[in-house]
């Protein structure tokens, strides 16, 4: 069964409304205070939050998703490092990340993170296997693709920092 990761299946169930309410109390976009509320947060979303006057309850099957995180590994991602191009074609732009796994069994990719009208970023996320695997670490090639008509700064957040790659 697919292990659930915060930034893939926890942190897109709060919505924006409800991290700024909670604001107070937690910011329900971190890991490190999710983590350290776990057993509250998920007490509550059994009770009474998201409150009726918000939206309501979750469905039974997302509460179930965040107790399996929450009493599992509370597994997240890590951000990579490579190096980026951004060729533009007639019909395309693909921006292409080419690094070196840190180990064995690892899984990399882009992924657009923000926008604006006039930029767009990326994220180079990496996620690490269940169990540690022997061998050498793998290199990596992995590209986004986006229509030419595009024409955006683009950004690249990765273990570094933030960049714009032209
Ligand atoms: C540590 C666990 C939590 C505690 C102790 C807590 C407590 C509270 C309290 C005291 C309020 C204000 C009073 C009220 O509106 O009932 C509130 C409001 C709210 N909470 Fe939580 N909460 C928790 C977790 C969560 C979670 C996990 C979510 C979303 C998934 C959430 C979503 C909201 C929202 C949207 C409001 C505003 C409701 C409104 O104004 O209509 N809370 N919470």
């Amino acid at each position: 069964m697919r292990t659930p990761v915060f930034e893939l299946h926890i942190r897109p169930m709060f919505r924006a409304t409800d991290r700024e309410h909670m604001r107070w109390a937690l910011d329900l976009w971190d890991y490190d205070d999710v983590v350290a509320q776990a057993d509250d947060i998920l007490d509550r979303l059994e009770q009474d939050m998201p409150p009726v006057s918000g939206g309501g309850l979750w469905p039974e099957e997302w509460i179930a998703v965040f107790r399996r995180w929450k009493d599992g590994a509370r597994k997240r991602l890590e951000l990579g490092t490579a190096s980026y191009v951004l060729t533009r074609t007639a019909t395309r732009v693909d921006l292409t990340a080419t690094g070196t796994f840190p180990a064995a069994g690892y899984e990399g990719w882009l992924q657009l993170e923000s926008e604006t009208d006039t930029s767009k970023t990326y994220v180079l996320h990496l996620e690490a296997p269940d169990t540690p695997e022997a061998g050498t670490p793998p290199a990596f090639s992995v590209v986004e693709s986006y229509r030419a008509t595009d024409t955006r700064r683009v950004f690249v957040h990765d273990s570094t920092g933030v960049q714009e790659i032209v």
